[in-house]
């Protein structure tokens, strides 16, 4: 038995999928399954996400892609963080398309030694970002280059957008028209470009007149919202739990772990939470956890250890015990958005957070 574990209902999973690919319609469905799926395990999630209605996928590495066509996944992979000094080759081997971020990347593509295989590509041109993405300064000398390879193909062009989370930001409407102008520009050169794509998931479910022929999200399929005070109807897949080791007394004002930094105010009872900040919970967390335990809330105190973390059970009434599974986030417990707003960061680096000693468990059947 493992004392600390991520639950992952891979059939909310799949109600996230089917609640997606039922809003976009006609367009793709592209599931973002980078940094392990959010951390839910990619290569459970993302057949979960195959059966319901992706038609495509999108990592950040190359590692990640390679491993994502060994769990047998046969669709389109599309990778866009790489650097012409790391082995692509074999990803274009796998089968992977890759994004030209850059026009160095386009020009290392184009004088790579023949090869067998297409190398199938998207170029991702950037619209606002500023981050990776070719600039519209380039966009001819890139377009070009790739339209007069013959081994290339060009699947299509995406971007990414940098304020959908803010329906009302005017800053989403003129990276559409950039992204548009980028389109009109490719086939102008005589580049096809089929397949473009810029909607995250809050575009993707605020924006349908954004769709294109395929949607890119990513957070809403594990089921958190990516809007602040919106409610798409998405179910969260993961629930992070430790169970309880020790239950014990306290006096009225002696403290609890490092510093004594809380006392108690009455007589009472602890409980050690084998979860610290080597497992992902921030040092900084201190006094904005509530753990959920048996239908009931209790305050995290004192500093956030290593391994450990305390919470305060006043005088015990509903008699927790040692092994009893106390809940972080998620379920029952605080929501990765409430414990986010907590901390003042967003859910999707709560999500994120569960490592060092936390074990997955799957439940459901992803269906
Ligand atoms: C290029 C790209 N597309 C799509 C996504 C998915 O974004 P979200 O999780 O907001 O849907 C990401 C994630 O950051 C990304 O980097």
């Amino acid at each position: 038995m493992n004392l600390l574990t991520t639950r992952i209902d891979l059939d909310a999973i799949a109600y996230n999928t089917r609640l997606l690919k039922n809003r976009v319609g006609a367009a793709k469905l592209m599931a973002v399954v980078k940094a392990d799926g959010y951390n839910h395990g990619m290569d459970r999630v993302a057949p979960v996400m195959a059966a319901n209605g992706a038609d495509a996928f999108g990592v950040a590495t190359i590692a990640e892609a390679l491993a994502m066509r060994a769990t047998g996944i046969t669709t389109p992979i599309l990778c866009w963080i790489w650097s012409p000094e790391q082995d692509w080759a074999a990803a274009v081997e796998a089968g992977i398309d890759l994004a030209v971020i850059s026009p160095r990347h386009a020009q290392v593509l184009v004088d790579a030694p023949p090869t067998s295989r297409t190398i199938r590509v998207s170029v991702k041109v950037d619209t606002a970002l500023h981050r990776s993405g070719v600039d519209e300064q380039d966009w001819d000398a890139v377009f070009t280059l790739l339209r007069d390879c013959g081994p290339i193909e060009v699947t299509g062009l995406f971007t990414h957008l940098s304020c959908a989370d803010e329906p009302d930001n005017p800053e989403t409407d003129h990276q559409a028209e950039t992204f548009r102008r980028a389109i009109d520009r490719a086939r102008a050169l005589g580049l096809e470009v089929p397949e473009n794509h810029l909607c995250n998931s809050p575009a993707t479910l605020t924006r349908p007149d954004l769709h294109m022929d395929m949607v890119r999200p990513g957070v809403a399929l594990y089921g958190l919202e990516p809007i602040p005070g919106l409610d798409h109807g998405l179910r969260p897949a993961m629930t992070w739990a430790g169970a309880i080791t020790v239950v014990k007394p306290i006096r009225k004002g002696e403290g609890t772990s490092y510093g004594l930094t809380w006392c108690a105010e009455t007589d009472g009872f602890v409980a050690v939470v084998p979860a610290g900040y080597a497992d992902g919970v921030p040092r900084a967390a201190q006094d904005h956890l509530r753990v959920h335990i048996n239908g009931h809330d209790y305050p995290q105190v004192g500093r956030v250890c290593m391994d450990q973390f305390v919470i305060f059970l006043g005088d015990n009434p509903h008699g927790v015990a040692a092994g009893d599974e106390a809940i972080i986030f998620g379920g029952p417990g605080m929501s990765a958005t409430e414990l986010a707003d907590a901390l003042g960061t967003i859910n999707y680096e709560i999500i994120c957070r569960p490592t060092g000693r936390t074990v997955r468990h799957y439940t459901g059947e992803g269906k």
